[in-house]
């Protein structure tokens, strides 16, 4: 039966698919949690731990997605399925492309309602509405758009439409231009903002207080056990892993490229940007005068998602050329929330064509309108219904909102649980020949057998760890970054 389902495409080159699995990986992580948590975890103690983690957890999960998705040939739970079979082993291991589907779906509608906020935000940050503005200022601008649902919703609608079309017109004739057009796009929004940093006197202040190593500031942590924790959840979250997305992604590459060099240049380009973010937003912040703290928890009490949305329109509202730059910051945020947008929708559109045989856009049709729908309560979760808990009678899920449900579900269980199957399922239940085969063609034997060591050893147990400690913490046991 698996012989029957129809194909979807091919990207048409290495770097059409280092710019896809990029851009699904580049979002709101390396814009502004990366740096933030450099800037609350030690600027270059963090850096440095992260990087390593980054060896340990992320670049071989990354390849194993990558390798799973290109050996099945289909959307996640038809490629671990047929891997599974072909391997003799049951087919319930597709379980593992359905924890990254279903992940990557309520991403979806997380990531369009946080879209929405910043399309606004380009139209007030162009029209001056953070020229000079003050601290109060700041936050009313954010607490009149935040308490307006239905200009939200009009955003959210045209975010919603905007993935919709690329993931409907499919590999060759949506995503692949799409892709061509935002990343490069993408791209140079960040090299002309990192422009102006560079330029700025604050450059040197910034740069240092992000990536120099900072003892002092450890020292008024807690543990320094928090760096670490905090830096392996990052070093997995910040490449998308578990969702489905890089192994759909995987499915449409051409046998003839490298997997194990490919992987390394595109987490390479995902810790680039996130570097450059911090180069961005450190000497912007120190340059208006905010202190480090405040790049820190922010303008006083507000935590979370606001961040974004008050302490940079204040500083970009105190520079010269801030209207300017503001607009293009928040389009630069529009940007990287679509191509991934465009990633998340693609697994379970491409599940649904070749289950039911739907054509392209009537699959990703079904699943946007549910997407926008679970949206919308999201976006509800921030006004009219911010005092609902839909499942306020579960002790642990009892003070959550929708959109932190959702979050929390997606993010601290459904990801790091997918992430960790796929990790035993590519380095215990495939055997060394047949990942071999896949990965080390032309690859150089020493890498593939580093791969196969910490995808059997290391990058499971540390996934467990990131697993634990991002539910404790959820669950408030233990504070950290919000
Ligand atoms: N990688 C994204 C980021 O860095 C987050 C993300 C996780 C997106 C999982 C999609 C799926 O912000």
């Amino acid at each position: 039966m698996l012989d029957n389902i129809p194909e979807h495409g091919h990207w048409s080159g290495r770097l059409v698919f280092i710019l896809a699995v990029s851009g699904s990986a580049i979002s709101l992580g390396n814009i502004w949690r990366f740096p933030y948590m450099a800037g609350e975890y030690g600027g270059g103690i963090f850096v440095i731990t992260y990087l390593v983690f980054l060896l340990l957890i992320g670049l071989p999960i990354m390849m194993a997605e990558i390798m799973l998705g290109r050996m099945g040939g289909h959307s996640p739970i038809y490629s671990i399925r047929k891997v599974a079979e072909t391997n003799g082993q049951h087919r319930y291991w597709q379980v593992i492309g359905w924890l990254g589907a279903i992940a990557g779906f309520l991403i979806l509608s997380l990531h369009s309602v946080f879209a929405s906020w910043s399309m606004g935000y380009i139209f007030r940050a162009a029209s001056g509405a953070f020229e000079g503005v003050s601290v109060d200022g700041v936050k009313a601008v954010f607490g009149f758009f935040i308490n307006d649902p239905e200009k939200q919703l009009a955003w959210h609608t045209l975010f919603m439409l905007g993935t919709y079309y690329v993931v409907s017109r499919g590999v060759n004739r949506g995503l692949e231009p799409a892709i061509k057009v935002l990343m490069p796009l993408l791209l140079l929004i960040l090299l002309v903002l990192l422009g102006h940093a560079v330029v700025s006197d604050s450059f040197t202040e910034g740069v240092r207080f992000f990536l120099l190593p900072d003892l002092g500031r450890i020292s008024y942590l807690e543990q320094m056990s928090h760096v670490i924790l905090a830096a392996m959840g990052q070093a997995f979250f910040t490449l998308s892993l578990g969702a489905g997305a890089i192994m759909a992604y995987g499915a449409y590459l051409p046998k003839n490229i490298p997997i194990m060099s490919t992987t390394l240049t595109i987490v390479l380009l995902d810790t680039c940007v996130a570097i450059i973010a911090g180069m961005i937003i450190f000497p912007l912040l120190f340059s208006t005068g905010l202190h480090a703290v405040d790049v820190v928890n922010g303008l006083p009490g507000q935590y979370g998602p606001e961040l974004i949305f008050q302490t940079l329109p204040l500083a970009f509202g105190q520079i010269p050329g801030g209207v300017f730059y503001a607009a293009v910051f928040f389009l630069l945020l529009v940007l990287v929330a679509w191509t991934s947008a465009i990633a998340l929708l693609e697994p379970f559109t491409a599940y649904l064509v070749e289950r039911f045989s739907f054509s392209r856009q009537r699959a990703a049709g079904m699943l946007a309108t549910m997407a926008w729908l679970l949206g919308i309560a999201t976006l509800l979760s921030f006004n009219e219904w911010s005092d609902f808990r839909l499942l306020g009678n579960v002790a642990i899920f009892a003070d959550k909102t929708i959109y932190q449900l959702l979050d929390f579900l997606a993010s601290n269980i459904l990801l790091p649980l997918g992430g960790l199957m796929i990790a035993i399922f590519a380095g215990w239940v495939l055997d060394w020949h047949t990942t071999e085969d896949e990965l080390a063609h032309g690859q150089g034997y020493s890498s593939y057998a580093i791969w196969r060591f910490c995808i059997r050893y290391i990058t499971p147990l540390l996934l467990v760890i990131v697993f634990c400690y991002s539910l404790l913490k959820a669950l408030g046991e233990i504070p950290g970054v919000p």
